[in-house]
């Protein structure tokens, strides 16, 4: 069997931001985020989680092409999109989509829901009014939306329905890669699953790759099948969905794990409860970025940044992995 074709490459992808820390004072460095390494292949769904603060939108800003990378390289079908020229980046930036975590913030709430699909039509295609309408119409039948929904606006639908909106937007120009950014973080848990299995629906018939990006990992438990964990905008361990669930290696995937609900009483881990708070990314510790908060740090984690490596069945970044696997 091929390998699956990559669709996007990340490498060692980093975003670092200059922050005032007053007057007369030097500007400050924030390493949002610090060397994020990935593939994306067509109709899987790579899932990144971790705690708010960690660079997980920054990543999505990068991956987007809404911001260019200060370091590391961002290839999408083999080019590297730090050297294409415009006509390229015309061609490239429409294959990557974003659905956002708010619905009542990412619609513009002057534009019916009919106009707001055929935009990136008109922007993007010379396909006619009747053409730019039919494709619309059929991609609301597609997101479950009906006929008569064509000519309202935003505000006359519910969190759930405006969601369906946003994601039947971005499907508009038949993207490759749908970066979606806590789509389902503001909706009601039981508008959630509906929301996820559309997401799972339109990826079996359209093939497209997700880049999902969570801080819940029972819903990354529904819809991925790989999983990289974040932490301080470094990756701290990236494998399998099942190989991470089943027996996390990294102690901050333990902790994301033994603080989400989980059904399975054999899944249910040993609790290592997190303590203290994601430290500044304009102060990080020294050496490995969770040794502050972790029950099995030494000097050395202290002390020396640990690598990404390969280990088993996976990638981790934890000098102590052998030990504590
Ligand atoms: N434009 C920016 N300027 C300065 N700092 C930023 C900017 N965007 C994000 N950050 C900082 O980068 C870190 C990561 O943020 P973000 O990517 O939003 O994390 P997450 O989405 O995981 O919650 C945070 O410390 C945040 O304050
Ligand atoms: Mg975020």
């Amino acid at each position: 069997m091929n390998a699956p074709a990559t669709l996007l490459e990340a490498k060692q992808l980093t975003r670092h931001y200059l922050v005032s820390q007053g007057w007369f004072k030097p500007k400050a460095t924030v390493r949002a985020l610090d060397g994020v390494s990935f593939t994306l292949t067509p109709g899987k769904t790579l899932a990144v989680v971790g705690e708010s603060g960690c660079g997980k939108s920054t990543l999505a800003r990068q991956v987007t092409m809404i911001e260019a990378p200060s370091g590391g390289e961002l290839r999408m079908g083999g080019v590297n999109v730090a050297d294409a020229d415009g006509a390229e980046r015309k061609r490239i930036r429409p294959l990557v989509q974003m659905v956002f975590q708010n619905p009542y913030a990412s619609l513009n709430p002057r534009k019916k829901v009919g106009a707001m699909l055929e935009e990136p039509l008109i922007i993007n295609t010379a396909l006619t009014k009747s053409e730019r309408v039919a494709k619309a119409q059929a991609m609301m039948a597609k997101v479950g939306l009906r006929p008569e929904h064509f000519g309202r606006y935003p505000h006359m639908f519910s969190g759930g329905q405006r969601q369906r909106i946003a994601i039947a937007r971005a499907l508009m120009l038949d993207p490759k890669v749908i970066v979606a950014d806590e789509p389902v973080s503001a909706l009601d848990v039981s508008i959630q699953a509906q929301v996820l299995n559309l997401l799972m629906d339109i990826q079996d018939a359209s093939g497209v790759a997700y880049l999902f990006i969570s801080h819940n990992l029972s819903v990354v438990e529904h819809i991925a099948d790989e999983v990289l964990v974040m932490y301080l905008g470094k990756t701290v361990e990236h494998g399998g969905k099942q190989q991470i669930f089943s027996r996390p290696l990294h102690p901050y995937t333990k902790a994301l794990l033994a603080s989400t609900p989980r059904i399975d009483p054999a899944l249910r881990q040993q609790k290592i409860i997190l303590r203290g708070e994601l430290p500044s990314p304009l102060a990080p510790p020294p050496g490995c970025a969770f040794s502050n908060r972790c029950p099995h740090a030494v000097d050395r984690c202290r002390e020396i940044v640990p690598t990404l490596q390969s280990f088993e069945d996976r990638l981790v970044a934890c000098h102590r992995v052998s030990e504590i696997a």
